[in-house]
């Protein structure tokens, strides 16, 4: 079944959530906590060992009841079941959404045009089992005998950024493999990698769902090269595996077919860390944490999909994004995780967010008249405090922000953990209340300033507050939480998409630029430049002639 096609601005939550902002707009989130001094028991939603805080936020009791008569006049419930039994929703491309399959229970049934794809998706969760359990106990092993001490994950987009992401996430959960990532085209990254590597125990795990990606074959083709300085043709088998959908051509480049890890047209390369794309999370960590990475996401797949809307972590999540982007105007949000584990985080979910409600045409096959995607960014604190933070407390701009943080710190240091949540709480404090110009006064008093200097100084030293944040406090993060967190985010993207009647799930967008790089490469290596525009045959030119020097 396709997804409904509703212009969220036709609907009639829309007029009621335009009237409740008009309304709104003007009350500050001050005037709000002091007005409902039960905002935190109010808008908060405990799940396992989640808290969502989403008091600090522009929102009343109505906005909420709005929001998600919005979401049920758009048909979020229809299209979530759609999403979780495998309708063809990501219609452009005719094909399922099913990365919730991937983490689903062995007894569930999840059918893709008449056939039960769990079958399939535990014959290669074995597969990845049984490969990893020998690659870390040494039982496999290089073309001379030697155990593996380093596995290079080559790929690029989602046959990459979630499992780097993943990766350095569960750093404390590792085991003894080096993992390291070569994603860019640029020669350069490639050679860094390689540089430390001894090509007698260094497993390469190629993933590329399609196995055409410019970037992943030229890197892996130098890497092969490289290999094959010092070993046979005969032993890329022992040392080259590969993530792919596309067994001919990963065939051709010499991987044995026995060392492949299917995957499906049904998982997108955004979502596909659950696949065997995790193998490199699997084999850095282990099996079973990567298992358990797999049944956090399933127990928020269960969450998602059986909450009423008001207690529902992503779609709350994703309906107050709603409400920013297209009633406040807000263009980006920042993602701050309070854990330099996750300093990841933010770039993986810029290819879930961007790549996924970056879209300028509705399901109806027309551009949308309201905004879409919203821009997603971040650092971990508390160094983002020292980076962007000023301009979130006093800029011009209104950024909706995450605050991510964990009860526990993973090696008990209570000293440093303290020091660092203490600071997650006073910044989201410090954006809700800011600092008015009576106490930046009292301040001066306090200090003796001279008042002209005092009046001088008092503009620049007022926050105004009132700067809008979620909580999303973590009892510790495990291979199981980090599971949740992300599939959290998932489905937020899932329900925003939603909304703005947009295809969540395919990317025509990335493509043009790759056309033309093909055709550009060309002309750079035959040196002659063609036609295009002034400026491009401008810089071709000057390169051409510079590389020379
Ligand atoms: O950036 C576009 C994209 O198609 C992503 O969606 C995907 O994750 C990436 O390229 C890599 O593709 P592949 O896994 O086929 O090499």
């Amino acid at each position: 079944m396709a997804l409904h096609t509703i212009n969220p601005t036709q609907t009639k939550a829309w007029e009621k959530l335009q009237k409740h902002f008009a309304e709104l707009q003007s009350v500050t989130m001050q005037e709000l906590f002091l007005k409902e001094t039960n905002r935190a028991e109010q808008f908060n939603i405990i799940w396992k060992d989640f808290l969502l805080d989403y008091s600090k936020n522009n929102i009343d009791k109505e906005t909420i009841q709005l929001l998600v008569e919005l979401a049920n006049e758009c048909g979020l419930q229809s299209a979530i079941s759609d999403y979780f039994e495998g309708a063809l929703i990501n219609q452009t491309e005719n094909r399922a959404v099913l990365h919730t399959a991937l983490r689903a229970k062995a007894d569930a049934v999840i059918n893709v045009e008449g056939v039960n794809v769990i079958p399939e998706v535990y014959e290669v969760k074995a597969k990845i089992k049984t490969f990893t359990n020998e690659v870390v106990t040494g039982v496999r092993k290089g073309y001379t005998g030697k155990t593996f001490t380093d596995v290079v994950n080559i790929g690029i987009g989602g046959s990459d950024l979630g499992p780097v992401m993943a990766v350095e996430a569960l750093q404390f959960y590792k085991n003894h493999l080096n993992v390291h990532f070569v994603s860019n085209v640029d020669g350069d990254h490639a050679n860094e990698i390689i540089k430390k590597l001894n090509p007698e125990t260094t497993l390469f795990v190629i993933v590329s769902k399609t196995f055409t990606t410019q970037e992943t074959l030229t890197n892996s083709e130098t890497i092969r090269k490289w290999f094959l300085q010092s070993a046979t043709q005969e032993d890329v088998a022992k040392h080259f595996v590969a993530v792919s959908t596309n067994m001919q051509k990963v065939t051709e480049f010499g991987i044995n077919p026995d060392n492949v890890f299917p995957m499906w047209d049904w998982v997108g390369g955004r979502f596909s860390l659950w696949s065997a794309v995790g193998l490199s999370i699997s084999l850095a960590v282990g099996y079973d944490n990567y298992e358990a990475l797999l049944s956090g996401a399933n127990e928020m797949d269960e969450h998602f999909k059986t909450t009423s809307f008001e207690n529902n972590i992503p779609v709350i999540l994703g309906l107050l994004s709603v409400w920013y982007n297209n009633f406040f105007g807000a263009e980006s949000e920042a993602l701050i995780p309070y854990t330099q584990y996750l300093q990841k985080l933010a770039p993986y979910l810029q290819q879930g967010t961007m790549e996924s409600n970056g879209k300028s045409i509705g399901r109806d096959g027309k551009p949308v008249d309201y905004q879409t995607g919203t821009i997603i960014w971040g650092e971990p604190g508390t160094n983002a405090q020292h980076a962007f933070f000023q301009l979130i407390h006093q800029g011009t701009k209104l950024i909706p922000t995450d605050f991510v943080g964990y009860v526990e710190p993973l090696y008990g240091d209570w000293n440093h953990h303290d020091k660092l949540m203490s600071n997650f709480f006073a910044q989201t404090e410090a954006l809700l209340h800011g600092k008015t110009a009576a106490q930046v006064q009292a301040e001066f008093d306090k200090q003796g300033l001279a008042p002209e200097k005092a009046a001088y100084l008092l503009p620049f030293k007022v926050f105004t507050g009132n700067k809008p944040t979620n909580t999303i406090l973590i009892q510790k993060l495990t291979p199981k939480s980090l599971g949740a967190l992300i599939a959290m985010y998932e489905h937020k993207i899932f329900v925003q998409g939603v909304v703005w009647n947009i295809f969540s799930f395919d990317q025509w967008g990335v493509e043009l630029g790759k056309q033309l790089a093909n055709s550009i490469l060309e002309e750079i290596e035959t040196e002659s430049v063609k036609n295009h525009d002034s400026s491009t045959v401008f810089l071709l030119n000057y390169f051409l002639k510079n590389k020379k020097k």
